[in-house]
């Protein structure tokens, strides 16, 4: 059978080797910030944050309990809606714990300005941000993250558990989408 030529092509933007680098400075961080509490809830955005998460909870060495939420996104387009819906909810009552939301990325704000409403709504003892990229001259809304990874020009990006129309989330580093 051919194999299907893509219409595009993918240019490194962050190296395999940057991520890890990086990621390691994030965990620290968030292990001096969360030294005191006695459990961290770790509130993965699915689809696109598995890969970030799964990496960044191996270096967290205070009690973490995992958990995942699916919201509404783009679908096959690389344009966002201001218009998230929940999909699946988190199976944690949050009340009274500490919760950390891992997003992939920071774009124009309007998925997490709404997530974060949704859960500020069950009354967390507290809630932070930490996302992998961030494209701070798309923002639309006041949201801004606690930990960020990477500032990011605005370019649509793919691999590290990032999708285009979701193919390429397994290529191990961050790549821009050139068509
Ligand atoms: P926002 O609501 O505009 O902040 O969009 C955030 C969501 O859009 C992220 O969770 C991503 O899933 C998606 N997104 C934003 N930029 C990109 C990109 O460059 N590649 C793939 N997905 C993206
Ligand atoms: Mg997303």
């Amino acid at each position: 059978m051919k194999k299907k030529i893509k219409p595009y092509e993918i240019e490194s933007l962050i190296s395999e080797k940057e991520i890890k680098k990086r990621l390691s400075e994030l965990a620290n961080d968030i292990n001096h910030f969360y030294a005191n509490t006695s459990k961290l809830i770790v509130v993965g955005l699915l689809r696109g944050s598995f890969i970030f998460i799964a990496d960044l909870v191996r270096e967290l060495k205070i009690p973490v309990e995992i958990d995942f939420m699916t919201v509404s996104s783009y679908g096959n387009s690389m344009e966002s809606s201001n218009n998230v819906k929940i999909l699946t909810d988190l199976n944690t009552d949050i009340k009274n714990l500490d919760v950390l939301l891992v997003e992939d990325i920071i774009d124009t704000g309007h998925t997490l300005d709404q997530v974060i409403k949704i859960l500020k709504n069950r009354k967390p003892n507290s809630l932070e941000i930490c996302c992998l990229l961030n494209k701070y001259s798309r923002r639309e809304t006041n949201i801004n993250s606690k930990w960020s990874g990477f500032d990011i020009p605005d370019e649509f990006v793919v691999g590290y558990g990032i999708d285009f129309a979701q193919d390429n989330r397994h290529l191990p580093f961050i790549g821009k989408v050139k068509q």
